[in-house]
């Protein structure tokens, strides 16, 4: 079983449902298996709030094993400020080991992000991510115009990566098209990762 890894930060949930929604996209490929993973919150002093175990719910937070067996990555965040947050840039600014022994090298990668306004920075974020996984020697994979949410929706999804239009409170609904495009997304990495380990 190819592992894709999906790892992001969520405070408020959007991006864990969009998460889910990717990870489904994942295991619609023979041979192809999602591992959830998230990072811990920071404190304001900067030091991870990790504390002593794994969140009370949802998925455990990432470990270098996670990094070294996962066959692709999914990373995923909300906006803050026009970039990702925080917690998952601290997470990343920890994978010097990675980085210098090339664990991630080859694999494929993608990214995911929520907003709550329309125009507050998606495509920013989700290039925001790639960066690092470029100096990671990962493959990016997008969504192409061919998937028909990328051009029909109202909400979000790009050709950069999945994303989601939360509104200022949260109040907005995943739509169809963001459903489908963070599927297709899930799908398109595992589907390169799985030819890529035959
Ligand atoms: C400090 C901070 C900065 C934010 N910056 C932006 C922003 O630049 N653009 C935007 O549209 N939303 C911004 N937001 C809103 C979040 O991106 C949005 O609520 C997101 O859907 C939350 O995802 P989550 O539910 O996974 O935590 C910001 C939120 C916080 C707390």
């Amino acid at each position: 079983m190819t592992q894709v890894l999906v790892l992001y930060y969520s405070r408020h949930g959007a991006t864990a449902e969009l998460a889910r929604q990717i990870a489904r996209g994942v295991g619609e490929i023979a041979g192809a298996e999602a591992r959830l993973r998230t990072v811990p919150p920071v404190r304001p002093e900067f030091e991870p709030a990790r504390g002593d175990g794994d969140p009370a719910s949802g998925p455990p937070y990432c470990t270098r094993e996670d990094l070294a067996e996962c066959g692709a990555l999914i990373l995923g965040s909300p906006t803050r400020f026009g970039q990702m947050a925080a917690p998952l840039k601290y997470f990343l600014d920890g994978t010097s080991s990675e980085w210098l022994s090339g664990t991630l090298v080859g694999k494929p990668a993608a990214v995911f992000t929520s907003t709550s306004t329309m125009h507050g920075g998606q495509e920013s974020t989700l290039l925001s991510m790639i960066l690092p996984l470029l100096h990671h020697g990962m493959l990016i994979v997008g969504l192409p115009f061919t998937e028909p949410g990328v051009s029909g929706t109202q909400g979000g999804g790009t050709p950069y990566g999945a994303s989601h239009l939360a509104g200022t409170r949260g109040e907005r609904a995943f739509d169809e098209h963001e459903r489908a495009l963070a599927r297709a997304l899930g799908r398109r990495v595992a589907d390169v990762a799985a030819r890529l380990a035959r």
